[in-house]
């Protein structure tokens, strides 16, 4: 190894000495992940978690995760960690999640906890520091939340995040970093980023609509008016609706009867609706008013909003209808790189696999249908061609044999 090859291994050994793995759990020693998370009890009959790889995978043993097993239920487990802080750095939570069940609506996201949270008795109302990844439910509901605490009020993000709603498992990324941007990536990739300030209601706006500014009462904002040379032409009124001239009095009509006949009303074909006069510019127009911004004096802004003090537990808080999915190969670490090696790792080795063998199972199925329709359709071919033949004849026979008329014929045939 030449010199420069020395430094680049020594680089890359101090940048990966440099990232801090907060939490991570990929389900790699079957039951063992009983023993590092917990089952909430503030409910009696929140749904089941088991291990599982699923229908389908990329590998049996690595794509093991928590998967959901009962339908229409809630789900509240957790895992602790050691406790820190952000401050200074930046926190990147990862997960992959896998809806092979076609979720019809249901969480598919993670919390972040303080480290005081009693994982026993955690549940719904439970104060979180972060949530964070997909939620489905029918077709309108198909978003990635982004929900930060903000001295004890819950923000959600203003942009719409899109997520995947399909069977495959995909990786979730939220970075947040001290410089108070934020980046969410799903499969590796960016779909959103901005500043907490920009993209959260955390603070008040930094500029209001000053209460002292008035629109002056002579100010003029119509673009248009009427031209008051314009007038109404003479022949300009005609009536709406006029009898139709051709309406002929019925021959039997009997004015007596029928009272005075009287022609249906048409509408005029001359009728020019209300007269208005011509628009022109207005000489006076000074545009439109625009209210004067003075900086919010309820405004002060906050550094810190990114900043959690005591991160110490990862949760799983969430309500399915229809179960199935797998939750796996979470991460929590201060270093970008390392969440987007692990990714790759993880999910970028089995996502291939995963989907070959979902598509395979896909065609097998298909096949197995269609042999079934075929034998199904050969069944009824050969029915149809027995009953053509037969007609009339032994069917009718059969038929009468086998009811009320035949069993008393059984009897004397034993004899
Ligand atoms: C992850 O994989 C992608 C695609 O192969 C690659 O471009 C990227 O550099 C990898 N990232 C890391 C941190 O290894």
């Amino acid at each position: 190894m030449n010199f420069s090859g020395v430094v680049l291994v020594l680089l890359i050994a101090a940048i990966a000495a440099n990232a801090t793995v907060y939490f991570k759990e990929q389900f790699l020693d079957e039951d063992g992940w009983k023993s590092r998370w917990v089952e909430s009890t503030h409910k009696s009959d929140y749904g089941q978690w088991k291990l599982s790889a699923g229908k389908f995978y990329g590998d049996a043993e690595k794509d093991k995760g928590l998967q959901t097993s009962q339908d229409a239920r809630f789900y509240a487990l957790s895992s602790r960690f050691e406790a820190f802080s952000n401050e200074g750095k930046t926190l990147v939570i990862q997960f992959t999640v896998k809806h092979e069940q076609k979720i019809d609506c249901g969480g598919g996201y993670v919390k972040v906890f303080p480290a005081d949270l009693d994982q026993a008795n955690m549940h719904g109302e439970s104060q979180y520091y972060i949530m964070f990844g997909s939620d489905i439910c029918g077709y309108s509901t198909k978003k990635v939340h982004v929900i930060f605490n903000y001295k004890g009020k819950n923000h959600l993000i203003k942009k719409e995040i899109r997520c995947k709603d399909d069977e495959l498992t995909h990786v979730y990324t939220l970075i947040l970093r001290p410089d108070q941007t934020y980046e969410v990536k799903i499969d590796n990739e960016k779909v959103e980023s901005g500043t907490l300030e920009d993209d959260w209601d955390f603070l008040p706006p930094k500029q209001i609509k000053d209460p002292e500014a008035k629109k002056p009462e002579d100010w003029d904002d119509r673009a248009k008016i009427d031209d008051v040379s314009d007038t109404k032409p003479e022949d300009w009124d005609k009536p709406e609706n006029i009898p139709d001239p051709d309406a002929k009095k019925p021959e039997d009509w009997d004015d007596e009867m029928d009272g005075e006949w009287e022609p249906a009303m048409i509408p005029n074909p001359e009728y020019k609706g209300e007269w208005k006069p011509k628009q022109i510019d207005n000489p006076n127009y000074k545009g439109v008013w625009v209210h004067p911004e003075v900086d919010n004096p309820e405004y002060t802004a906050d550094a810190e909003i990114y900043k959690f003090d005591k991160v110490g537990v990862l949760g799983l808080d969430l309500w399915q209808v229809k179960s199935g999915t797998i939750f796996d190969n979470f991460l929590i670490t201060d270093d970008e790189k390392t969440a987007e090696e692990f990714a790759n790792e993880t999910w970028g080795v089995t996502r291939d696999p995963e989907k070959t063998m979902k598509e395979k199972q896909e065609e097998d199925e298909r096949k197995q249908r269609e042999e079934e329709k075929n034998t199904k359709e050969e069944e009824e071919d050969n029915e149809d061609e027995d009953g053509d033949e037969d007609e009339g004849d032994e069917e009718d026979n059969d038929e009468e044999g086998g009811t009320a008329e035949g069993d008393d014929d059984v009897p004397k045939d034993e004899l």
